[in-house]
């Protein structure tokens, strides 16, 4: 498929060309964020390796050639639909670690110190990725484990070129931790300092000792020599992970969640996500209010509806969701048809709603959340996919490099609500379900999704962005599903936000013509433009052919879907 550059400048005005945003084949498709690692992906189909090899490759690659995201210190979410039509989830969000308490982030003064979650020792919960992987390939992958991991061992060791947004993002990474942690300067300061460059090569050495360790055995993470050293080095600097935390550690396999959306079955992560939840009831409520007589997923009159649906879903989520294993979350409700309806039934298709009046009893202003995640989507060859997305929280996490081991420790638990009881609106949320428990899970708003129809592959999708990814996600459900587009003009759409609080939604350029603002406005919408939304990497599937088409997301300036070479 051709990209029209008239058409690019239009809508991803962000955006250079730099490389193969589209691939179609038979023989299966990657797409991520980083054109180095959906080749390490592709590579691993045409060797024969199945959706989900690919899937456990390019994540380990991604910790080499994308490390703001792509981490094996982190943690994330894999959901898996095979040929035969069954579908499972593997669960490897990272924990709060066994010594954590509810208060451990407030400070003297009873406020939250928000320096101890955004950087350093105590801001990372127990990484899960390895865990999550490992636990992926044993009971689905098809080569040996060795032969997924070995990729991004070459990478990280051997080195490779730096584009020029990789560069000028590492710089920064640089500048921001590596004063504060001499093991960050170390792994990703150039040698003999200066400025990375486009075109230099980057070596990881370390990483690709720890990935090599992992290649051999993945259990060297979390009770191997990895663990040790991360032990040590937590108590030599204030942190609390432990290898006891570490051995304890579980990825876990769950049911995903599921519904229907315009006769299409939708697959996605359960909790301790938000996000599949988000996506369904979202889909079914627009089901309910009908979105045949719109001229597409952006007409100002569906715009409105979309935020009013969007206030009302994000309300429930701050309301009810947290970890499953620590609370009961409702969740055959909240993705009921009938509950659907009935929300539906009480919106006002002329005037926006308040959402101070929605959440009556519920004060709370949701923090501002990083979009510094990342997802990918897999195809192969026999019709399995695989959609992931995960994360170190922030961009470069908690800007923590484990000497020795070389990877990045996340900031997760700053996705946690941190003080108890105060729900205040300069952002704080102190709902019980998400509150910190010794081994809970923080909740997500990650939403990798699958859509099938007729017992047939679709859809895969998913993206970064912090409380965003399910309204991203959703776009792009929209625009193929409910508008019939192709897999580039869907994730090409403009997206827009609303996450109940703050009050105001968040349009991409695309969206906001003159004409759309002002009925928006006119309907009682306090909207703004945005930047750029999310990172949706997805792949558009016809069964007749067998053709995977994946569109690389054009809004990041690596982006790239590879198919297997011949
Ligand atoms: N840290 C982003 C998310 O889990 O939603």
């Amino acid at each position: 498929m051709r990209l029209r550059p008239f058409l690019l400048a239009v809508i991803a005005p962000w955006v250079v060309v730099a490389q193969e945003r589209d691939a179609s084949s038979t023989r299966g498709v990657v797409v991520s964020t980083s054109g180095i690692a959906s080749d390490v992906g592709a590579a691993i189909l045409a060797k024969g390796g199945n959706a989900i090899d690919a899937a456990v490759a390019t994540g380990f690659a991604l910790a080499v050639t994308h490390p703001s995201a792509g981490n094996i210190g982190g943690g994330g979410f894999m959901v898996v639909r095979f040929s035969d039509g069954r579908a499972t989830t593997i669960d490897y969000r990272e924990k709060a670690p066994l010594r954590s308490t509810k208060t451990m982030y407030l400070g003297a003064d009873g406020k939250i110190d928000r320096s101890l979650t955004a950087a350093g020792w105590l801001a990372p919960g127990v990484p899960g990725t390895v865990r999550g992987f490992a636990l992926a390939h044993k009971k689905y992958g098809k080569l040996p484990w060795a032969d997924v991991v070995q990729p991004a061992v070459d990478l990280a060791t051997n080195g490779f070129a730096m584009s020029k947004g990789f560069a000028e993002s590492v710089n920064g990474f640089v500048r921001r931790s590596g004063s504060r942690f001499p093991s960050t300067l170390e792994a990703y300061g150039k040698p003999g300092g200066g400025d990375w460059v486009e075109g230099d090569t980057i070596r990881l050495r370390d990483l690709g000792k720890a990935l090599g360790a992992i290649a051999q055995n993945p259990e060297s993470f979390y009770t191997g020599w990895i663990a040790d050293s991360l032990d040590r080095q937590m108590r030599a600097n204030g942190g609390i992970i432990t290898k006891r935390d570490l051995a304890a550690y579980r990825a876990v396999e769950r049911a995903p969640v599921r519904g229907t959306f315009m006769g299409h079955e939708v697959i996605s992560m359960p909790p301790p996500s938000s996000g599949g939840t988000v996506v369904i009831q979202t889909l079914n409520m627009l089901e309910a209010l009908g979105l045949e007589r719109f001229s597409g997923a952006n007409d100002p009159a569906l715009v409105h509806l979309r935020l009013e649906v969007a206030k009302r879903v994000y309300r429930d989520r701050a309301r009810w969701m947290g970890d499953p294993d620590f609370v009961k979350v409702p969740v055959a409700r909240m993705t009921s048809k009938a509950y659907a309806k009935e929300l539906a039934g009480g919106i006002d298709t002329a005037k926006s709603t308040s959402s101070v009046a929605l959440g009556k009893g519920l004060i709370t202003v949701p923090v501002g959340e990083s979009d510094e995640t990342t997802h990918y989507s897999v195809v192969d060859a026999w019709g399995n996919a695989v959609s992931n997305t995960y994360t170190l929280e922030g961009g470069y996490g908690s800007g923590v490099v484990v000497r020795g081991a070389g990877f990045i420790l996340n900031n997760e638990m700053g996705d946690f609500n941190k003080k108890p009881g105060e729900t205040n609106l300069t952002g704080d949320i102190g709902t019980p379900p998400n509150l910190i428990a010794p081994g809970k899970r923080m909740l997500s708003s990650m939403s990798p999704v699958i859509i099938a129809k007729d017992g047939q592959l679709r859809l895969v999708t998913g993206s970064p962005g912090g409380r965003t990814i399910p309204n991203t996600t959703l776009s792009v459900v929209l625009g193929a599903i409910a508008f019939g587009m192709n897999a580039r003009a869907a994730v090409d759409l403009p997206r827009l936000h609303h996450q109940w609080l703050p009050d105001a939604a968040s349009l991409e350029p695309g969206v906001a013509g003159d004409d759309v603002l002002a009925k928006l406005r006119e309907r009682g919408h306090t909207v703004r433009v945005g930047g750029r939304q999310g990172d949706a990497h997805s792949i558009l599937y016809d069964a007749a052919t067998k053709t995977a088409f994946g569109a690389a997301d054009l809004r990041t300036p690596d982006s790239k879907a590879s198919a297997p070479k011949p």
